[in-house]
Order: C-alpha cells, then structure tokens, then sequence
C-alpha cells in the first residue's frame, strides 16, 4: 500500500504539471531570494499529492516544500517536492519533475521521481535496486574525473564564501572538465543514478530536493555523502552524489584539496 500510494501521489501531481505547462496565464509569484518562483501549479500539485497521502495515511508525517509540516506522531514521512525545477517550469523547459520520498524511523525507505514531459519514471526502494520505467539502472563505470561529465545547481541566493559553489564551478571548467547545470536537483541525482553523469554536488539543498533522489543514487550502485564524506542525510545543505569511482576525487576538488 505504501509503495502504490507513493505511485499514485507521484502520478496526480504530474499530471498537475502538465495540465499548467506552458499555460499563458500561469500565476508565478516570488518567494525570498530573486527568481526563487513558486506558481499555481507548485500549489496545486502538492495539494493533488496531499489528498492522495492522506486519503491512505492520514495519520503520517508530511514534509513539503511549499506546505510545510504537518507534524505527526508516526513512524512515517513524506518528504515533497511537488515541482523540482520549478524556474525550467515556468520556463517551458521540461527539464522539472515530482519528487516525493518516504522515510521510515529516519531511514529512506522508498523514492520517486517523475518527469511527465520526457516520460521518465525513477523509483528506488531501500536494498531493492533503482528503476527507470519499470527496468533497473545502474551508475557509470567512469573512474578518472578528467574524463567524467558532472552536474551542479546553484542556490537562488549567491552563497558569499571563498569556496562557494561559483569557485568549485570555475575550477572544474578551467580544467576543462564539463560540469552541466539543469535546474533540478532531483533529475541531477536521477541522471547519475542513469549512468548519464558521472557525479553531481551542491552546496545547498533541502531535503525536499534529495530525499527521493539520493536513494535513487544508493539504488543504483552509486555514493552520496556530504562534502566531507560522511554517510547523507537531506536534512544538512551539501550533496556529493557519485557512481563511486570518482567519488573521493570529485570530493577534493569541491573541497579545493586536489
Ligand atoms: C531547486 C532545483 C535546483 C537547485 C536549487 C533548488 P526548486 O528546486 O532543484 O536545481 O539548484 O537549489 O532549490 O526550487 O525548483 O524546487
Ligand atoms: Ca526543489
Ligand atoms: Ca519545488
């Protein structure tokens, strides 16, 4: 039940994004920080999502980007992210999808991630693999970083700091090593999880933005830590997510260490 209601909350809220997309009276509006949209459809995709936790499990914990909490005494938790990529959204770039993990006693225990526009369905359950569309995914062999593509995003806000995400950045292109940025973090750790990245870092998630995606990651073979290595967890801001090989070295150039 719980991995069919995770399917079907997945599954209304893109069918939300697609009923909004590229509509010419899209409402947007501005959260803190410049550019940090939110629209119509943001709400009304995770109130799709909602209903559908809730007609199921209305005693659980749910953690939503736009929402909030809704703070209960459950074992269990929903963290959401009714439209990751919500700038490529209101954009018409369909690179954006619904996110949606569950936690279990603080363990991800299941993740989805859906992009209705490129038809491309992620889920991952804890020691039962990762999948695209119903067939499993592994991470890239790639274990020199030289030769490795890798993905980032940045915060809406500059981060300020003299090895912040724009330094990181410039050091891997100076190197001449592609570092692509697409404006969602869940696709980010989706595509790495694909094998189509070699690896992915940020400097400042919510756990909205990771929690389905990161087991995803585990899923497929692949490593996430922090920046300093330690074992994730979504609820602190810096993300390296790896097939694994080039996990220590993508660290140390993020770190400035190479
Ligand atoms: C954002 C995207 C983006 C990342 C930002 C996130 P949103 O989420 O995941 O790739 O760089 O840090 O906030 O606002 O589109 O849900
Ligand atoms: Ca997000
Ligand atoms: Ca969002």
């Amino acid at each position: 039940m719980l991995k069919e209601t995770l399917i079907n909350a997945t599954e209304a809220g893109a069918k939300v994004m697609q009923h909004y997309f590229n509509s010419k009276n899209l409402l947007i509006s501005n959260k803190e920080g410049i550019n940090n949209l939110v629209t119509e459809a943001d709400h009304a995709s995770e109130k799709a999502i909602f209903d559908t936790i809730k007609e199921q499990f209305p005693n659980h914990y749910i953690m939503s980007e736009e929402a909030g909490e809704i703070i209960m005494d459950s074992e269990y938790k929903w963290i959401i992210d009714p439209i990751d990529g919500t700038v490529n959204y209101a954009h018409g770039i369909p690179i954006c999808c619904v996110s949606i993990g569950l936690e279990h006693n603080g363990t991800m225990l299941m993740g989805a991630v859906l992009n209705p526009f490129i038809k491309e369905y992620y889920f991952a359950e804890k020691g039962n693999g990762a999948t695209l569309n119903g067939e499993p995914i592994h991470v890239s062999i790639e274990s020199d970083i030289k030769k490795s593509c890798l993905v980032t995003g940045f915060p809406y806000t500059y981060i300020n700091l003299p090895n912040g995400p724009l330094e990181a950045f410039s050091r891997f292109i100076r190197a001449g090593i592609p570092v692509r940025r697409l404006g969602s973090a869940a696709m980010d750790l989706c595509w790495v999880a694909a094998g189509r990245f070699d690896g992915f870092y940020e400097h400042k998630l919510q756990a909205w933005d990771s929690a389905a995606g990161f087991l995803i990651v585990e899923e497929a073979g692949g490593k996430v830590t922090d920046f300093e290595g330690n074992p994730y967890s979504p609820y602190q801001p810096h993300i390296a997510a790896t097939n694994g090989k080039i996990h220590d070295d993508m660290l140390k150039w993020v770190n400035d260490k190479a």
